[in-house]
């Protein structure tokens, strides 16, 4: 609960009308949208999804998808063929330096073939980047953005260039604010097991906040069933846990479960080290609207139990 938020009533129980399996485009099949596209495959749905490789293509194949070599920055819109069939898109190729999001110069193409489409659901999946620096305060959604960095720039012109282009077309449309991801296969236990010890400048820039939103994957993939569940134009949620802690202790506790069973795989201690902070973009980001509005019960409310469950995990392959 965010300090200074009113407490407010638990929702009322959602009406979850059953989405029929329909026809979801991923654009950037990658951490995320690798995650939803499994998922929907197993409940009949017809997935398609672009990447930029070959090898990679042929990976989504073997999932049952329909996968497409899409290179936003060289490839044609036009032959993206399954954007005139799709009933769902789901957005996760980021923006690109010097370029902006790469759909959005198309903007009339792009327009047009949705509106002439199957699409009843859109969502963006964007940043918390967006807020900037916030001294540390909870933002929730109203929370004027402050996009400092050149790459938090292009994320909110993403945002709001999607917006608009989904202003004329009558369907759902969601921003996700995502914090940091992680989960099977890419967390602080992953960097340490694979013995990742020195970082760039960048990385300890993160290591030194005080806080840091995150969220596990399987409650981004909540997030967007419980979205499909609602008619809604322009919403703009935060999906984020509820502990936004210094990602130091992040790798402190990953430290301390590994260590317990692999000890040859310690960290070097001086990666742990949380005195030496500066502060850079601090916020605390509220998940309120997330939990009130779409009535996401997050799996994972902190980094303690989703890192927990990807250790156990471990346990369970190495049987
Ligand atoms: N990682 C985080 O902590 C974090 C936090 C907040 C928001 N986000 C954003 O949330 C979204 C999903 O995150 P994620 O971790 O699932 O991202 P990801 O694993 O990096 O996947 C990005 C996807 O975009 C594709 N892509 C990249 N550049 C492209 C280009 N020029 N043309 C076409 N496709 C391109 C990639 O293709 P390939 O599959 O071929 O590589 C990949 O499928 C991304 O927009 C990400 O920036 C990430």
């Amino acid at each position: 609960m965010a300090p200074g938020l009113a407490p407010k009533p638990p929702p009322p129980p959602m009406a979850r009308p059953p989405t029929n399996p329909g026809h979801m485009l991923v654009l950037g099949t990658g951490f995320v949208g690798r995650y939803v596209s499994e998922r929907l495959l197993s409940q009949g749905w017809r997935v398609s999804g672009t990447c930029t490789s070959a090898a990679k293509k042929m990976e989504l194949e073997k999932l049952g998808m329909s996968a497409s070599v899409f290179d936003a920055t060289r490839s044609n819109l036009a032959d993206l063929h399954a954007l005139e069939d799709a009933t769902h898109l789901l957005i996760s190729i980021p923006p690109i330096p010097g370029v902006g999001d790469p759909f959005l110069s198309s903007h009339a193409d792009l327009q047009r073939t949705l509106a002439d489409g199957n699409l009843q659901w859109l969502c963006y999946l964007s940043s918390t980047s967006v807020y900037g620096d916030c001294g540390g305060a909870w933002v929730d959604e109203d929370h004027v953005v402050n996009p400092e960095s050149e790459s938090a720039k292009l994320r909110y012109a993403a945002e709001e260039g999607w917006l608009d282009l989904v202003d004329e077309l009558d369907l759902s449309a969601f921003i996700l604010r995502l914090g940091g991801i992680y989960g099977p296969g890419r967390s602080a236990l992953d960097t340490i097991a694979k013995g990742n010890k020195s970082l760039s400048s960048r990385q300890k820039l993160r290591e030194s906040k005080q806080f840091t939103a995150r969220i596990h994957v399987a409650d981004i993939y909540q997030a967007i069933r419980a979205s499909m569940s609602i008619k809604s134009a322009r919403k703009i949620y935060n999906v984020v846990d509820d502990d936004p802690a210094p990602r130091a202790d992040v790798f402190a506790f990953a430290q301390s479960l590994i260590e317990r069973r692999y000890p040859d795989l310690a960290m070097d201690p001086a990666r742990s080290n949380i005195h030496d902070r500066i502060i850079a973009a601090e916020k605390r980001v509220s998940n309120e609207r997330l939990k009130q509005e779409l009535g996401v019960r997050l799996l994972y409310p902190s980094y303690r139990s989703g890192l927990q469950s990807i250790f156990d995990s471990w346990l369970t392959v190495k049987k």
